[in-house]
């Protein structure tokens, strides 16, 4: 039996019907074909999937799209055009953070998520806040690297 949901998908409304067993993540990339989200564990370990569910950064392999009628949902696809997001974005590309790129877009939007919450931070608040994330070429140096020359540009907020 399928259930009918209705989303906000980067701005757009969009409807579908979806398995009470299938993951947010799979019907975001099958149905819209939004790839920038990752599938590494599929367990809620690895946020290699992260985006943002109703503002919040969210395991889309964990969350299952029947139970989110009516949520408001933002990809990296959605924040092309986000100022910050295109300051990380750079950051990634100057500063090594990133080498198959797996984890990438995962890690692009947990540090949009802090930088925009904190942002001027140090290494250590950077690494604490970022481990949720991982990456499997274990390029965690050039990561770091990468967050901390954005927070170091921008203001204290907490
Ligand atoms: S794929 Fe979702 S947390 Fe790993
Ligand atoms: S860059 Fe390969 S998994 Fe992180």
């Amino acid at each position: 039996m399928t259930k009918k949901i209705t989303l906000t998908v980067n701005g757009e409304r969009i409807s579908g019907d979806v398995e009470p067993r299938m993951h947010l993540a799979d019907f975001l990339r099958e149905r819209l074909r939004l790839t920038s989200i990752h599938l590494g564990c599929e367990h809620g370990v690895c946020g290699a999937c992260t985006i943002f569910i109703n503002g919040e950064p969210a395991r889309s392999c964990i969350a299952l799209a029947a139970s989110l009628d009516g949520a408001d949902i933002r990809t990296l696809e959605g924040m092309k055009d986000d100022p910050l997001m295109v300051q990380i974005k750079e950051s990634f590309h100057q500063e090594h953070g990133l080498q198959c790129g797996f984890c990438t877009p995962g890690m692009l939007v947990s540090s949009w998520d802090l930088l925009n919450r904190k942002g001027k931070i140090d290494e250590t608040q950077i690494r604490c806040d970022m481990s949720g994330n991982l990456c499997r070429c274990t390029g965690y140096q050039g990561i770091v690297r990468s967050i901390k020359a954005v927070a170091d540009t921008l203001p204290e907020k907490e």
